[in-house]
């Protein structure tokens, strides 16, 4: 049995270089706290990016980097400046990610992005060819690198290769306005198998690869040459016994023994025993919602005037990707936004938001999704969202509301929590109203089914089921069936 080749543009962790030192910081994202679970288990090479540019890594740094990195199993992919801006803040997150979560006024189409997002991934392509042999299985991740696969299936038609997308795949509607559309197909399909996080992004890929590649498509297999490609939809798992068991050490904690953003919000759960703590986790990006979750806040606040200095709502928005202008100008309104509902609704006793801009360590999540009533999230477009699966996993006594968006992948297995379309505030007002007032027996019944489901269909789970398909997807080939 061959190794497995993981790859994706953001590592495990991130480095960081200060005064000559490395630091390793855990990296924030669906995809890297996801696969991070699957990596530690296994026999796997993970390479990517580091975070640093090439113009970072001295000659006397880059054997300490490359030790740092290989503590984590990883290998890394050297990237310019010039390069990441093209790439990443280029192509990947001004093009791909605004049109694929369907803010189609926000997609830049410039052709030097692309020219550098077609170089960077021929050198993630390199870096799989350097480092894969015979038998070994290749598993490509993620919008940044959808050329990938078909680059190294031309210089190795044999090897096994599977795709797996982690954001929403959009309707052909919105894909066919690409220029490049076509490219980025053709790219995807050097694999075996591609996975989807739903049916109905799998749907998508496959009507785009039918009406503008004409290609035959039966089921979920595409017929392209002499080769048969498979996708599939693989929801997303967590790692979940890592967060419950991590609740379960939490609530055994004496309170002395309890980090002081716990002890703080003990201190202001023990004042006002009645008051209910609602919480948002989220990377700080227009797809996740947070400026209309504010707007949704105040109108629920003039509609149940009787929960004001009842009810607070911890938002914690971690930075990100803030090169490029409209996550600028999304920290600015939301900045703004916060202001002004904590200016209008504030009394001397009472804060109705707490805002936090930065990443947590986990401990500190774990403190969150404990200490908090109802978890509200809710994007506008969301491929997965683990955040959602991560506190109905904390929630050990089986209390807790979750209140979650429609738009998001993870709402098609989380039918038991409060689903509401973001943009609906009269909705949502009364789904925080109904979550304040669930008793607790019927908050039992709805955690209780999708603990049940959470704890069976793991991240471990979900990879397994991948790899076996690609497995057997591979044997179909050989078999030429
Ligand atoms: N997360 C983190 N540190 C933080 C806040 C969040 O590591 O300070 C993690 C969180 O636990 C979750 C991930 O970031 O696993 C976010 O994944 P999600 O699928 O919800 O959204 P994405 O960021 O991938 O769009
Ligand atoms: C989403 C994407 C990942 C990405 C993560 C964090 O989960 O699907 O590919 O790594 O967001 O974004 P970043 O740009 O910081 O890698």
């Amino acid at each position: 049995m061959g190794k497995t080749i993981i790859i994706s543009n953001r590592l495990p962790v991130q480095l960081q270089i200060s005064n000559g030192a490395i630091t390793a910081i855990p990296s924030v994202g669906g995809l890297a706290t996801g696969m991070k679970s699957v990596h530690s288990g296994g026999d796997s090479l993970w390479i990517g990016w580091s975070g640093l540019t090439e113009e970072d890594i001295s000659p006397e740094l880059e054997p300490k980097i490359d030790v740092a990195l290989a503590e984590h199993g990883s290998s890394k992919v050297k990237l310019t400046e010039e390069e990441v801006d093209g790439f990443y803040y280029g192509f990947s997150n001004r093009t791909i990610w605004p049109l694929f979560h369907y803010f189609l006024e926000y997609s830049e189409f410039q052709l030097d992005y692309w020219n550098t997002y077609k170089k960077v991934n021929q050198k993630f392509a390199d870096a799989i060819l350097e480092n894969a042999e015979d038998g070994d299985t290749i598993w490509v991740h993620d919008y940044q690198l959808m050329l990938v696969p078909q680059m190294v299936r031309k210089e190795r038609p044999n090897v096994s290769i599977g795709f797996f997308l982690h954001i929403p795949f959009p309707s052909f509607e919105i894909f066919r306005t690409l220029p490049w559309r076509e490219e980025l197909l053709k790219g995807v399909l050097g694999s075996d198998l591609i996975g989807f996080h739903t049916y109905d992004y799998e749907r998508h890929f496959l009507s785009s690869v039918r009406r503008l590649l004409g290609l035959e498509v039966s089921f979920n297999d595409i017929s392209m040459g002499d080769r048969l490609i498979k996708v599939d939809s693989f929801p997303m798992g967590i790692d979940y016994n890592k967060f419950s068991d991590a609740a379960k050490i939490h609530y055994n904690k004496a309170e002395s023994e309890q980090s002081e953003l716990q002890q703080r919000l003990n201190t202001h759960k023990k004042t006002d025993p009645e008051a209910k703590f609602f919480l948002s986790i989220d990377r700080l990006d227009y797809s996740k919602g947070i400026a209309k979750r504010l707007y949704a806040f105040e109108y629920f606040l003039n509609k149940y005037p009787q929960y004001k200095e009842k009810v607070r709502l911890i938002i914690l928005a971690v930075p990100s990707r803030s090169n490029v202008p409209q996550y600028q100008l999304l920290k600015r309104e939301i900045d703004e936004l916060v202001g002004r509902i904590n200016g209008e609704f504030s009394t001397v006793s009472w804060t109705p938001i707490w805002y936090f801009y930065r990443s947590m360590p986990f401990e500190n999540l774990i403190d969150l999704y404990t200490s908090s009533d109802i978890a509200w999230l809710t994007p506008l477009r969301d491929g997965m969202n683990l955040v959602a699966k991560e506190y109905i996993a904390t929630r050990t006594d089986k209390t807790g509301v979750l209140i979650l968006s429609e738009m998001a992948g993870s709402a098609n297995e989380m039918n038991e929590s409060l689903l509401i379309n973001p943009n609906n505030f009269e909705q949502t007002a009364d789904a925080l109203h109904e979550a304040i007032n669930m008793p607790v027996e019927e908050q039992k019944a709805r955690n209780s089914i999708l603990q049940k489901r959470l704890a069976r269909y793991n991240v471990e789970k979900w990879a397994n089921d991948f790899m076996t398909s690609l497995k057997s997807q591979n044997e179909r080939e050989a078999a030429n069936v």
